[in-house]
């Protein structure tokens, strides 16, 4: 039995989120069939949809950035589906899995490069660091979602 514990957070976990553009696009299914693939197990899973507030803070990163209200209005315009996704090396099998931001750039097979259109919609979002993957996890997830406390 997999007994996951706050260490396992650290270094087994990584966050994805299905994008806007691939929940209007019907690739849910088709997205979540990689990942199980893959091998990531599936730790938590939700349909939501991110406010204005709860996107900029989520993409604090890049408020500089000149893209960054393109990706606010992106992020927000429809359902996103957030996923925590465990498997050992979460976050780097994760990044490799999903490929390059730009999907012209990204190698044959990745999640981006079957089904994005463009470096500013492309589908599927994933943690780039195991700091980052935890604050990502409780962003989105509660205690109880993700330990199952009753
Ligand atoms: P993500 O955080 O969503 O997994 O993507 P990433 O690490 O591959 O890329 P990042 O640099 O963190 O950018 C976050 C998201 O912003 C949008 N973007 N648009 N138009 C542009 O030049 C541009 N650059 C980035 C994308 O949606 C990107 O995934
Ligand atoms: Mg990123």
């Amino acid at each position: 039995m997999f007994i996951f514990t706050k260490k396992n957070m650290l270094k087994n976990i990584t966050f994805s989120m299905i994008k806007p553009d691939g929940v209007e696009n019907g690739q849910i299914g088709s997205i979540i069939s990689k990942i199980d693939s893959a091998g990531f197990n599936i730790i938590a899973l939700k349909m939501t949809q991110l406010s204005r507030k709860r996107a900029e803070s989520f993409y604090s990163i890049h408020r500089q950035r000149p893209f960054f209200q393109d990706l606010i209005n992106f992020i927000t315009r429809g359902p996103i589906v957030a996923m925590v996704l465990e498997k050992v090396d979460a976050v780097n099998d994760f990044r490799t899995l999903i490929g390059s931001t730009d999907p012209n750039e990204a190698a044959d097979g990745t999640i981006r490069k079957l089904y994005a259109t463009s470096k500013g919609e492309n589908v599927i979002h994933g943690s780039d660091s195991d700091e980052n993957a935890q604050i990502e996890c409780f962003f989105h997830f509660s205690n109880c979602e993700l330990f199952n406390e009753k």
